[in-house]
């Protein structure tokens, strides 16, 4: 079974992932992270973020494992993660890799913008999670205080509005639900309620597939 959950930043996405593949014992790719590495790579050889050359060859070079996330969770890298990301070189430097984790036997549960739409169209359920800008920026500022970095509500939104413009008005796999995607708005719901949803709409795919 693959399940692909995708939505914009801080929508709940990762942690319905993650309690997806814990209920169903699946390997979890949290996708964002290839585009944060990417990035990271980048900032930390002293290349310019907007060389494409430079960002494919960076792209190629990263391992599915070898994540720091301390460092790549931090919204300097978030920013600079759909830099990155609207590239079509670096897409397509990730797409295998991708692709391999999700036919691991079994399946896999991976999570991102474009799982449904490009990575996985075959995917056995598709889940496209939403909340309003003003909830996710809530939930980013929490997030980041829990970590110790400096989260000033205003600025957080606009960060996230930032990206959710960028992500979704790129040409190369624009952020947007597949048309077999179930939306799930989680403005108003908690995490036990939000996974509960999440659980429901798998088991009616499976009951399909
Ligand atoms: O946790 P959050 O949603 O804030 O970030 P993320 O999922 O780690 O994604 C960081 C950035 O990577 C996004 O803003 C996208 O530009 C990019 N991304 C993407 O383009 N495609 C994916 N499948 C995952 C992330």
């Amino acid at each position: 079974m693959i399940i692909a959950i995708d939505g914009p930043a801080a929508s709940g996405k990762g942690t319905i992932a993650r309690r997806l593949a814990a209920h169903y014992g699946l390997p979890h790719l949290d996708t964002g992270l290839l585009y944060r590495a990417t990035a990271a790579t980048l900032i930390a050889e002293g290349r310019d973020l907007y060389d494409e050359e430079s960002a494919v060859s960076a792209a190629r070079g990263l391992g599915l494992t070898d994540f720091n996330e301390t460092t790549l969770r931090s919204r300097q890298m978030a920013e600079a993660a759909s830099v990155v990301a609207a590239m079509p070189g670096v897409r397509a430097a990730l797409i295998e890799a991708q692709r391999a984790f999700a036919a691991r036997p079994g399946g896999a549960v991976l999570d991102g913008r474009d799982i449904g739409t490009v990575i996985c169209p075959n995917a056995t359920v598709k889940i496209f999670v939403t909340a309003s800008a003003a909830a996710r920026a809530q939930r980013r500022v929490v997030e980041l205080a829990n970590r110790s970095e400096k989260a000033d509500y205003n600025a957080i939104l606009a960060d996230i509005l930032r990206r959710d413009a960028r992500d979704s008005e790129r040409a190369a796999a624009p952020l947007r639900p597949a048309d077999d995607a179930v939306q799930v708005d989680t403005t108003h719901l908690g995490i036990e309620s939000a996974v509960a949803e999440a659980l429901r709409i798998v088991e009616a795919a499976r009951i399909r597939a």
